[in-house]
């Protein structure tokens, strides 16, 4: 999948499918799900990691889950967030550490949190010929200065500074947008107005496409689901029947018979 193909499907009112994936086999079966884009997330933080924010999330530590996702990946797009402080701090850095997460993690594009304020990173990456994603609503990177993750776009005042920022950052040439837990009116101008594809987490149905973090969505994580969430399996339900019922089998000498024995 390129770039080009996903914008396409804006033109051609097709819907866009977007998953996270940290792994080889999730990266496998979502290819084979023919999922659009495969999105390495700094939400690894949290899901992989066990931390409870992105934070702390290094670009080794992107570079490192990329690397596994490429491997596992065949057909879709595939872009990694940028992590906390790898684009912040100057447009030098920017283009450093986007550059080592293309080349050393085998990524196609990158995607940065935020519109007015890391627009010279932004246009710095661009220049450098790698494509960027956009991302509006709720920052989790900004945690600490917005206290907490709050939907936004519910007031006039909002509203207006989400569409300034779509604007903004169209123009400045990313590819899409990922609008995470916009007000649905508010995605759905946005989506009207842009000419690139908006992208929705907790944004409402009329985004040209969804992403969703894929252990949400299979029913790994256990901690409190977002409204957004749908949750497609229960997964970590069978993860803990499968590890109890194999300690089971153990303990009773069950496991292994003659069958798993050389
Ligand atoms: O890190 C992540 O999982 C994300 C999605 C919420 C879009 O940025």
């Amino acid at each position: 999948m390129t770039i080009r193909e996903i914008q396409s499907k804006k033109k051609h009112k097709k819907k866009i499918s977007a998953v996270t994936a940290y792994d080889y086999y999730t990266a496998y079966y979502a290819s084979c799900a023919h999922i659009d884009i495969l999105l390495v997330g700094d939400s690894l933080g949290m899901v992989v990691l066990g931390y409870s924010s992105t934070l702390p999330v290094t670009v080794e530590d992107m570079v490192h889950h990329s690397r596994a996702v490429e491997r596992g990946a065949n057909g879709p797009l595939l872009v990694v967030d940028m992590p906390f402080m790898s684009y912040q701090t100057s447009p030098a850095d920017a283009v450093k550490n986007a550059g080592r997460l293309i080349k050393d993690g085998s990524m196609q594009a990158v995607k940065l949190e935020g519109a007015k304020g890391i627009g010279r990173k932004i246009k710095a990456i661009l220049n450098a010929g790698i494509p960027v994603m956009g991302h509006l609503g709720v920052l989790p990177q900004s945690v600490h200065k917005d206290s907490g993750y709050r939907a936004k776009g519910k007031s006039s005042h909002e509203a207006g500074k989400l569409m300034d920022d779509a604007r903004y950052l169209e123009d400045l040439g990313v590819f899409a947008i990922v609008l995470e837990c916009v007000a649905e009116r508010v995605s759905k101008k946005i989506t009207e107005t842009i000419r690139i594809p908006s992208i929705g987490i907790g944004s409402g149905k009329w985004c040209d496409g969804q992403i969703l973090v894929s252990h949400d969505l299979l029913g790994i994580s256990n901690s409190k689901r977002p409204r957004f969430v749908k949750q497609f399996a229960k997964v970590g339900d069978t993860m803990l029947n499968s590890f109890k019922k194999y300690r089971s089998e153990v303990l009773r000498g069950k496991y292994p018979t003659r069958k798993h024995s050389y």
